[in-house]
C-alpha cells in the first residue's frame, strides 16, 4: 500500500495523507542552517549544530507522535485548521505535502480557503523562507485569521531538555514591528539571536507561550487562536514562542500571499547593542528585507532549483527501468548530500544532540557525494585525518563545531583506520587531485606533529598491519563496522557501555571482516604509493595484502567452510561459524571479502555468496546474521543484547545489503546483485508502504529481519551510510561507471533483461555520454568505443583536452 507518489518531472515526493505510518520528513539547508520538516509541518531548526545551536524547541519520543514544528492555525469562524494537518489535526477536504529536494510544499484545503505553503532555506542566508498564499475558492467573501506558532529552543538542545530550574528564568525577547526576537542568553555571553517576522502588518502577537498556548492547553487547541485574538504577550522567562495574527479578508477567487522568514544573526562583541539592553538589529533588518516580496522569494527558489539542476547533472542515467533512475538521479543522490550534511547527528532518530561525526561513518559518506561536492570532500578528509593519533588509530568521534575527537568515546575500533584510505583513494580517483595526500594535517588536532596526508594514510594502514591477533587476523579491539560486536568487553551490569566497559580492546579478539577491508583497502593504498613513485613501498603492501589474503581463505583462520567466519572472541573461539550454536553465519565478512576479490579464482567467493543467500536472505533484504541470538552472550556483547531480528541481531542492516550486491558484481552475477539492489531499495518498496513505515523516498538503516514480530519494518531513516553504499553500488559497480585512478572505467554488470542504458557523467571537468548496449549479458565488455576509436580494456584514457566525449560499450 501507497501514502502517496513519485513526480519525477518535478523531483518530488508527493505525500497524500497526512496519517503516514511515522512521520515523513525532508531536510532543508546545504550549508550552516538547517531544517528538518516532516509531513505535517513538525521538526525544527539549527545553525551548524544541532546541539548547541538550535533554533526551535523540538519533542522527541512524545505523544502525539511529532510534536512541535513551524505551524500555522487559519481560523475560518468557528473552524480552526492547518494546511498541513497538524497540530489540530482538523480533517482537511483537501490535503498534500510534496517533499523535494531542499525544499517541501503543502496544500491544505477547508471551506473553500486554499492555503498552499513553500518552505525552503535559501542558498546563501541563514534563515528559513516560508511562502503562504491563502486562496478564497468559495463564492463568498472571507474573513480569516492566519496564525503562526514557533516555540524557542533555548540554544542548548541539551541543557533546554534538562536544566528547567535555570531555564524557566532566562528567557527574553523583543518585538518590534512584525519582528519577533529571540535573544535569550543575549546579554551574557551569546553574540546571537534569532527573528521571525512576516512581510505584512500584524494584528497582534504573542512571545509567552502560556498566553498563546493557555494553561494546560497544548498546540492543538491554542486558546488565543480558538479565541481569535492573540494577547501581545511580552515573554519573561518560562518558554518563549513567536506567534503572529494576521487578520486577511479574500474576496471569491481573491489570493493573498505572506512570506515567513525564520533567521539565525550574529553580531560583531562590539557591536551587540542598538541602546541599553536592545538588541542591535540592522543585520536581520537588512536579512528581512532580501525576502520581503514573493518576488524575490521566487528568485531565491529558483537559486536553490538551479543549484540542485547542476549537482544531479553530474550522473545521470536513462534506463528502460524508472525505478533505477529516480533512485539514481534524484533520491540517492539527495540521501548521500543529507548524510555529508548531518552525518549521524540530527533526524527524527538521532535526537542531535548524542553522537557527532564518527570517524568510519563520515569516510564511508564520502563515497556516496565526493563527485557531488569535491571541494567539500577535501576538506571534510582533511578534518577527519586531522583528528588521528600518532601511531594511525583515530578518534572514534569528533565535533562538528569544534573538529577536535570526543574522548568520551576514545579510540580502539579496529575498522577505523583503514576507512581514511577508502575515502582518500575515492577522493583522488573522482578529481585526479593527489596534492591532498601532500596537505600537512595535524595528528590529534596538534599541528606541530603534522605530516602529510600520504604519512596518515601510511600510519593507518601500517596500524592494522602490526596489529594482529593468534591467527594472524587483524585485532578487532572495542569493536569493528559492527558496533555491537564487543569482544573485549564481557559487561554484566545494565547502563554500561557495550563498547567502553572494561578492557574493551585486548590481545586476542580478531575481525575477519577488518581482513577484508585490508585486502581491499591495502590494494587502494598500494596504488596511491605507485601514483607517488613509492613502488618499494607499493610492493612491501601488495606482500602484505596477499598474505591476508591467504589467512582469509585459511581453514584454520578465515575460512569456514560455506563461508568466512566472522570473527574470533577474546577467549580465541570462533563467531560465525558453523560450530557456533547461534550467529553461525554473518553478512559483513561475506560481502566485504568477496567484494575485495578474495576467493574469486578459487571459488570460495561464489560459495560464501551461495551460503548468504542459503542462510541471511529475505524478501526484504538480506540478514545481518543467522540463526539470531536468543540468550545475552557476554563474550559477543550488545549484538546478541537486542531482541532476535532486530538492529545487529539479524536484523536487516541496510548498509551490508550493497556489500553482497558489489561482490555479486564481482563475480559476475548481475542477476542476483540486482535482486539485493531491489530488496531495500526504497523506489521498490515504496508499495509495501503499510509494512515498510519508513519514508518510500530514502534508505533507512534496519529493517526488522525473520526473526521479529514485524518482519519488514524500517527503521532510523535517513542518516545511514546505506545511502554511500547504494549509490556506489548501483552507480559504478551494478551501472558500472567507476572512476579509477586513470581514468573512468566502464564495465557494468546487470540483470540479463536490464536492457541498453545511457549515463551521462560529468568527471574531472569532461561531459562523458556513455551508452551501453547490453546484448542480454550480465557482465563483460565486448569493445569499448571512445569518440569513434576502440580503446582495449575498459577504462576510457583520460583526456583533460576534450570537453564532451562519446563512449559505447558493447556488452559480451
Ligand atoms: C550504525 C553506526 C555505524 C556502524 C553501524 C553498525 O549505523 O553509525 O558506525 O557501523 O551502526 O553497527
Ligand atoms: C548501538 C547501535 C548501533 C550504533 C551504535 C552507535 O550500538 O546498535 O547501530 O552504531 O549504537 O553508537
Amino acid at each position: 500500500m501507497k501514502f502517496g507518489h513519485f513526480d519525477d518531472e518535478h523531483r518530488e515526493y508527493v505525500i497524500e495523507t497526512p496519517k503516514t505510518p511515522l512521520p515523513w520528513i525532508n531536510y532543508l539547508g546545504s550549508k550552516e542552517f538547517f531544517s528538518l520538516i516532516s509531513n505535517t509541518c513538525g521538526g525544527y531548526t539549527f545553525y551548524k549544530d544541532a546541539k548547541l545551536l538550535r533554533l526551535t524547541r523540538y519533542r522527541y519520543n512524545d505523544v502525539p507522535m511529532d510534536i512541535n514544528g513551524k505551524y500555522f492555525y487559519i481560523k475560518d469562524g468557528d473552524c480552526v485548521w492547518n494546511p498541513g494537518w497538524k497540530p489540530t489535526q482538523t480533517e482537511l477536504d483537501e490535503y498534500e505535502c510534496r517533499h523535494g529536494i531542499g525544499y517541501s510544499k503543502f496544500k491544505g484545503v477547508k471551506k473553500g480557503v486554499r492555503a498552499e505553503v513553500l518552505t525552503f532555506v535559501p542558498v546563501n542566508d541563514n534563515c528559513e523562507v516560508s511562502k503562504l498564499v491563502v486562496t478564497n475558492d468559495s463564492s463568498e467573501e472571507k474573513n480569516i485569521s492566519i496564525f503562526s506558532y514557533v516555540e524557542w529552543c533555548l540554544w542548548n538542545a541539551d541543557d533546554d531538555s534538562r536544566n528547567f530550574q535555570r531555564n524557566f528564568s532566562t528567557g527574553e525577547v523583543e518585538v518590534k514591528g512584525s519582528a519577533i526576537y529571540h535573544k535569550t542568553e543575549y546579554r551574557e555571553r551569546r553574540n546571537h539571536y534569532a527573528v521571525y517576522s512576516v512581510n505584512a502588518p500584524i494584528a497582534a502577537f504573542d512571545t509567552a507561550r502560556d498566553s498563546f498556548l493557555g494553561l494546560y492547553h497544548y498546540a492543538g487547541d491554542p486558546e488565543a487562536v480558538m479565541n481569535g485574538k492573540l494577547t501581545n504577550s511580552m515573554a519573561s522567562g518560562w518558554s518563549p514562542i513567536a506567534a503572529h495574527q494576521l487578520d486577511v479578508t479574500l474576496k471569491p477567487g481573491e489570493s493573498k500571499s505572506y512570506v515567513f522568514v525564520l533567521a539565525y544573526i550574529e553580531n560583531p562583541v562590539e557591536d551587540k547593542w542598538e541602546s541599553h539592553n536592545v538588541i542591535n538589529k540592522k543585520p536581520a533588518e537588512a536579512l528581512l528585507s532580501k525576502y520581503d516580496t514573493d518576488a524575490k522569494v521566487d528568485a531565491a527558489f529558483a537559486e536553490l532549483n538551479a543549484q540542485w539542476d547542476k549537482l544531479l547533472n553530474i550522473y545521470t542515467v536513462d534506463s528502460s527501468n524508472d525505478k533505477v533512475n529516480r533512485m539514481v538521479n534524484i533520491w540517492n543522490q539527495y540521501q548521500c548530500m543529507v548524510t555529508f550534511n548531518m552525518s549521524r547527528s540530527a533526524s527524527y532518530y538521532e535526537s542531535g544532540i548524542g553522537r557527532g561525526m564518527g570517524f568510519r561513518d563520515s569516510c564511508q559518506d564520502l563515497l556516496g557525494f565526493v563527485h557531488l561536492i569535491p571541494d567539500r570532500a577535501r576538506e571534510r578528509i582533511i578534518d577527519i585525518a586531522s583528528t588521528q593519533f600518532e601511531d594511525g588509530r583515530a578518534y572514534h568521534q569528533y565535533q562538528p563545531l569544534t573538529k577536535k575527537g570526543n574522548s568520551d568515546i576514545g579510540s580502539g575500533f579496529g575498522d577505523d583506520p583503514l576507512w581514511l584510505i577508502a575515502g582518500t583513494s575515492a577522493y583522488i580517483r573522482e578529481t585526479g587531485d593527489a596534492t591532498i595526500l601532500d596537505e600537512m594535517v595535524p595528528f590529534d588536532n596538534d599541528m606541530s606533529v603534522a605530516q602529510p596526508l600520504m604519512e596518515h594514510l601510511r600510519r593507518s594502514f601500517g596500524y592494522v598491519d602490526t596489529h594482529r591477533g593468534p591467527h594472524n587476523l587483524p585485532l578487532i579491539g572495542r569493536a569493528d563496522w559492527n558496533d555491537c560486536l564487543n569482544l573485549n568487553c564481557h559487561s554484566t551490569q545494565p547502563g554500561e557501555s557495550f563498547q567502553t566497559f572494561g578492557p574493551s580492546e585486548g590481545p586476542v579478539a580478531e575481525s575477519v571482516f577488518i581482513g577484508g577491508m585490508f585486502v581491499k583497502y591495502g590494494n587502494e593504498y598500494a596504488d596511491l604509493c605507485d601514483l607517488k613513485g613509492l613502488n618499494e613501498e607499493a610492493a612491501k603492501v601488495r606482500a602484505s595484502v596477499e598474505e591476508m589474503n591467504k589467512i582469509l581463505l585459511d581453514s584454520n583462520a578465515g575460512w569456514d567452510g560455506e563461508w568466512f567466519v566472522r570473527a574470533y572472541d577474546s577467549y580465541g573461539n570462533k563467531v560465525g561459524s558453523k560450530d557456533c550454536e547461534e550467529g553461525k553465519i554473518y553478512i559483513e565478512p561475506q560481502g566485504f571479502c568477496v567484494l575485495a576479490g578474495v576467493g574469486k579464482e578459487t571459488g570460495e567467493a561464489e560459495k560464501a555468496l551461495d551460503s548468504v543467500k542459503k542462510h541471511l536472505d529475505t524478501k526484504y533484504g538480506v540478514m545481518i546474521l543467522q540463526p539470531a541470538y536468543t540468550v545475552y552472550h557476554e563474550e559477543l556483547g550488545e549484538v546478541s543484547s537486542y531482541p532476535p531480528g532486530y538492529k545487529e541481531n539479524a536484523g536487516i542492516f541496510c548498509h551490508n545489503n550493497p556489500w553482497v550486491s558489489i561482490a555479486e558484481t564481482v563475480i559476475g552475477r548481475g542477476d542476483r546483485a540486482f535482486e539485493v539492489y531491489k530488496k531495500t531499495c526504497p523506489a521498490y518498496t515504496e508499495e509495501i508502504s503499510e509494512i515498510h513505515r519508513t519514508e518510500p523516498y530514502i534508505y533507512c538503516q534496519m529493517v526488522a529481519g525473520a526473526d521479529a514480530k514485524f518482519h519488514g519494518e524500517g527503521k532510523n531513516s535517513w542518516l545511514t551510510g546505506t545511502a554511500a553504499w547504494t549509490f556506489v553500488n548501483i552507480s559504478q559497480y551494478i551501472l558500472g561507471v567507476y572512476p579509477t585512478l586513470k581514468g573512468l572505467s566502464v564495465d557494468p554488470c546487470v540483470p540479463a533483461d536490464f536492457g541498453d542504458f545511457n549515463v551521462k557523467r560529468v568527471y574531472r571537468g569532461v561531459e562523458y555520454d556513455i551508452t551501453v548496449k547490453q546484448n542480454g549479458v550480465q557482465k563483460g565488455v565486448k569493445e569499448l568505443i571512445v569518440d569513434g576509436a576502440k580503446v582495449e580494456g575498459t577504462v576510457i584514457p583520460y583526456d583533460a583536452s576534450k570537453k564532451t566525449v562519446k563512449v559505447e560499450v558493447v556488452m559480451g
